[in-house]
């Protein structure tokens, strides 16, 4: 049985006073399903969050780091700093990263290299544009997306990786791909992974679909057999939306 999870990526938002009462109405809320929680502040209010989050079954982790290991690299966070404050877990390759911040396959690799150099487990993300999408393309986005930041790694690597499908056009719009569209790039997803490293592989490792979950749909989403959770953004903002789509499994 592969791993459940809903991660919640808070982006640029909530300052530490926010991340605080964020934090108190979390842990106030009651967990009914199985799937791993985490939740992603932004790296100012990361040891604030790792402090208070101690007690409970909530991890979390971080939305970005530089593969670097230190140096001249200003405004930049490594993983051994990350490491440093207790956060073990860091999101990569998030559709706002590649598009604002000019993240490419080649710096994705390293990043992801630099994750698992450092025992962290990484979150990669991925997932085609609209423009994708429309013209018939979407496959072959995803497949070269995955293909370019993650098949030089060995096989043993993918127990430190989860991937979460986004597709671009779905990311804070209202807008979802439909059950049916996720459940077919997920097993899209798995059946490049298979071919590359067996099905054996392909079938353990947890694929998050990401993209307006809320409470009213992610039931469905998630009752797709190779859907194992989801990253949420906007929803993630508040507690009660969120235990509501952590306890849709
Ligand atoms: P959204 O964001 O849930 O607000 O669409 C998802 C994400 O960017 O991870």
């Amino acid at each position: 049985m592969r791993q459940q999870i809903v991660a919640g990526n808070w982006k640029m938002n909530n300052d530490l006073s926010q991340t605080e009462s964020l934090i108190s109405e979390l842990k106030n809320i009651k967990k009914t399903s199985n799937a791993e929680v985490m939740v992603a502040p932004t790296f100012t209010n990361l040891l604030t969050a790792v402090k208070a989050l101690k007690t409970v079954d909530i991890e979390v982790i971080a939305q970005n780091m530089h593969f670097a290991e230190n140096g001249a690299y200003t405004g930049e966070i490594s993983a051994a700093m990350l490491k440093s404050v207790g956060i073990n877990t860091v999101i990569l390759g998030h559709s706002e990263r590649r598009a604002y911040f000019n993240e490419t396959d080649d710096m994705l690799a390293k990043k992801v290299d630099a994750a698992l150099a450092n025992n962290m487990r990484v979150i990669f993300c991925f997932g085609e544009e609209l423009a994708d999408r429309k013209s018939g393309n979407h496959e072959h986005i995803v497949e070269s997306q995955i293909k370019n930041a993650l098949f030089h790694l060995d096989a043993s690597a993918f127990k430190n990786i989860v991937l979460a499908y986004e597709p671009v056009w779905a990311i804070g719009t209202g807008e979802t791909a439909s059950p049916e569209q996720a459940q077919d790039m997920h097993a899209f997803i798995r059946k490049t992974l298979s071919n590359k490293y067996g099905n054996a592989l392909a079938n353990s490792v947890s694929i998050l679909y990401g993209g307006s979950v809320k409470p009213n749909n992610a039931q469905e989403i998630f009752s797709k057999p190779d859907v194992d959770g989801g990253l949420i953004g906007g929803a993630a903002l508040n507690a009660t939306d969120f235990f509501a789509i952590v306890n849709a499994f």
